[in-house]
């Protein structure tokens, strides 16, 4: 690549091209094992989603007179690879719908940092109308981030924390809204993963 801003913009539009094909290969996974109906929804309208982020994106390199090619993201590689060894756990319901709302979230967050910066850049080179369709983009990932918080706070999360105290109710108790237990993450379970998988890439 060239070294001007204008060079950046497109190697991180490649960037982002690869990023949400791989969310459009993992997101079908995780709707799949997630337990909540809810969660599987948002995850397969999400999906939907990323097919059209793919096509606006193609729309862009037209605006930028570019080959719509992607580019290698490391960075999102690395957030699904450590989503997928959530899958791999043997956890409850709830639990793992709260691992794969962190996994979620992660893919988000990344993606609102990359479209944020594509964003400006496009903005400060004057290119409005790459801005413009990036800027939707961005919006449907804060929105579909914000679906994930509050599927996680509306009862998940609670939900998940069943096996950490002595209650001995089952998994209907996200009826229970009433019971003000404190809400908690699925702190353990992630930590385990990761460092199952430090420990891997450590023998590795
Ligand atoms: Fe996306």
């Amino acid at each position: 690549m060239g070294n001007t801003l204008r060079d950046a913009l497109v190697d991180e539009v490649r960037d982002l091209y690869n990023a949400e094909k791989q969310l459009i290969k993992a997101l079908p996974k995780m709707a799949k094992a997630a337990s909540s109906d809810e969660l599987r929804a948002a995850l397969e309208s999400h999906l939907e989603e990323t097919q059209g982020q793919v096509t606006r994106l193609e729309r862009v390199f037209e605006l930028l007179a570019e080959k719509p090619r992607g580019k290698h993201c490391a960075g999102m590689a690395g957030i699904i690879e450590e989503g997928a060894e959530t899958l791999e756990e043997d956890l409850d319901g709830a639990v793992l719908d709260a691992s794969i709302i962190a996994a979620g979230q992660r893919a988000e967050h990344y993606e609102i940092a990359a479209y944020g910066t594509v964003i400006a850049w496009a903005e400060a080179l004057e290119l409005s109308e790459v801005a413009e369709a990036l800027t939707e983009t961005l919006d449907e990932e804060k929105a579909a981030d914000e679906t994930l918080s509050a599927l996680a706070e509306a009862g998940i999360n609670e939900a998940a924390t069943a096996g950490d105290g002595n209650e001995t109710e089952d998994e209907d108790e996200e009826e229970e809204e009433e019971e003000a237990e404190p809400v908690k993450a699925a702190e353990p379970a992630r930590v385990g993963a990761l460092a199952r998988s430090a420990k891997r890439r450590a023998k590795g």
